[in-house]
């Protein structure tokens, strides 16, 4: 077994991990991030799919993201906006089809005055939610003891509104039902995107791609880092005491004064820590769970759906796949569609054969873009779930009543060993831009903790 010693140890390269161990060079600590995979990036992915450059996990940024804007900028990254132009698409409970345009789904007056009114609502509890601490709001317990859907029951009686507010937690962002997350849970979302008004505007929070794919950040932090970072090394044990680490894969293992655990929290307990972590730690990583949802690509020859006067942007609480954009690369003469299905759903078409699979899902699609959706040249389902060193998509959240109880010690560090990954990120959760933000100040807090005081005077 090789045994190499450096200052700190960071465990996983996706963003946060290379963010962290990025910010630790800069300050002139020696790191080795050890990973798990054989590829950098974890939850960004670009590959290239039968002949078509598709982005497997996380693509899009959004204007408030300025942590992820400004590691764009510092690797001289371009990005491009998502094509929006036209009409977009809403298909009602009964299957109605209708077009629009701007935020609000063409629904009846009351139910729109419904929605309206829940935004509002949404927006002014929001307003009061620190996203990196919705557990100190004074009402986090009670909101945090009923589910979102029971909360929005106690809100409206109007089954449409009802539905289309779900749908932008639930199946849009947690990929959780909202029956399975609490009220406390679906604000810290909002909060963290700025507003429940941010969340639900597609042109907002989907609002740009990085040309050439987002794995570029991570590939490009990598390349920087060089030989410091080693794939194909899932750690298996980390050792710990006050004065160090020592984190054990099968044919490496670093001897650190620290380690940054840069892992998705449902896989903390894949590692033997020596000794076990504290009690705490031990029941706060067992109360978070991942989300599950497909993202489907369908590729076709041309952009058909815009000569239709349609912007690709297509929405449904009630279709299979509930939400749907333009996603036609960067100066690509094709056009590509893509679409996700959530949670149930998910699990429902995942018990299909993978053929019936893909026709429910393109039939979907043929209803908001008419039937040429339905004969793609390339199809592709991205599969977070059967991924070992992930285990769902997009990331993870607490059960009913975990974000109250356990979240203040999310980012608590444990002796020598720091956390860090988007999902206990607040501001930006869930997203790349909460990754980085962590990232940072995980880095931060150990470059402070390892610089010498200044001496007094
Ligand atoms: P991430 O999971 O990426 O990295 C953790 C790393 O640790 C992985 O590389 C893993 O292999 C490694 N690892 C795990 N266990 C290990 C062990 N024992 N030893 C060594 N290594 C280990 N975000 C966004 O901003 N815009 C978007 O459009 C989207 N869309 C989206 C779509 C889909 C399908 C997904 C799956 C995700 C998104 N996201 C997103 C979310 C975004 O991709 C995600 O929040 C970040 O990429 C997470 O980065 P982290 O570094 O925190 O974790």
């Amino acid at each position: 077994m090789a045994t190499i010693e450096r200052d700190v140890v960071i465990i996983g390269a996706g963003a946060s991990g290379l963010t962290a161990a990025t910010e630790l060079r800069k300050a002139g600590l020696s790191v080795a991030v050890l990973e798990a995979r054989n590829r950098v990036g974890g939850r960004l992915w670009t590959d290239i799919i039968e002949g078509a450059m598709l982005e497997i996990g996380g693509q899009w940024v959004s204007p408030d993201q300025d942590a992820l804007k400004s590691t764009l900028a510092e690797l001289g990254l371009e990005t491009y906006p998502r094509h929006r132009t036209g009409d977009n698409v809403y298909i009602k409970a009964a299957g109605e089809v209708s077009r629009f345009q701007g935020e609000i789904f063409p629904v009846s007056a009351t139910t729109e005055h419904e929605l309206v009114s829940l935004i509002d609502k949404l927006d002014a509890l929001v307003a009061e939610i620190d996203p990196d601490r919705p557990w100190a709001h004074p009402r986090a317990a009670e909101l945090d003891e009923i589910s979102f859907s029971r909360w929005l029951e106690t809100q409206t009686d109007d089954r449409e509104a009802h539905d289309n507010i779900s749908m932008f937690i639930a199946g849009a962002m947690l990929t959780k039902p909202a029956h399975a997350f609490s009220a406390l849970q679906a604000l810290l979302m909002a909060a963290s995107a700025g507003s429940f008004s941010n969340l639900v505007d597609a042109d907002y929070i989907l609002d740009e791609r990085v040309v050439g794919g987002l794995q570029q950040v991570p590939l490009l932090l990598a390349e920087r880092l060089g030989d410091d970072v080693h794939l194909g090394r899932p750690v298996r044990t980390l050792r710990w005491n006050d004065a160090g680490v020592g984190a054990v894969t099968d044919e490496l293992q670093v001897h650190a004064r620290r380690a940054i655990l840069a892992v998705p929290p449902v896989l903390i307990s894949r590692i033997s820590f020596e000794p076990a972590l504290p009690r705490r730690q031990q029941q706060l990583h067992q109360h978070l769970s991942m989300g599950f949802v497909i993202k489907v690509h369908a590729v076709y020859e041309t952009p058909f759906w815009r000569a239709d006067g349609l912007s690709g942007t297509a929405f449904s609480p009630y279709e299979l796949v509930h939400e749907a954009y333009d996603n036609t690369n960067f100066d690509d003469e094709r056009g590509t569609l893509v679409g996700f299905v959530a949670d149930e759903e998910a699990d429902a078409v995942f018990a299909l054969s993978a053929e019936e699979r893909r026709l429910r899902i393109l039939t979907s699609l043929a209803r908001y873009y008419g039937p040429r959706a339905l004969e793609p040249v390339v199809y592709y389902e991205s599969d977070w779930g059967s991924e070992e060193w992930t285990r769902g998509a997009y990331a993870a959240s607490f059960d009913m009543g975990g974000l109250a109880r356990y979240g203040a010690e999310l980012r608590s560090p444990v002796g020598p060993i720091s956390f860090s990954c988007s999902d206990i990120a607040g501001k930006g959760y869930q997203h790349v831009d909460g990754a980085i933000r962590v990232g940072r100040e995980t880095a931060a807090a150990i470059i402070a903790a390892e610089r010498p005081a200044a001496p007094a005077g």
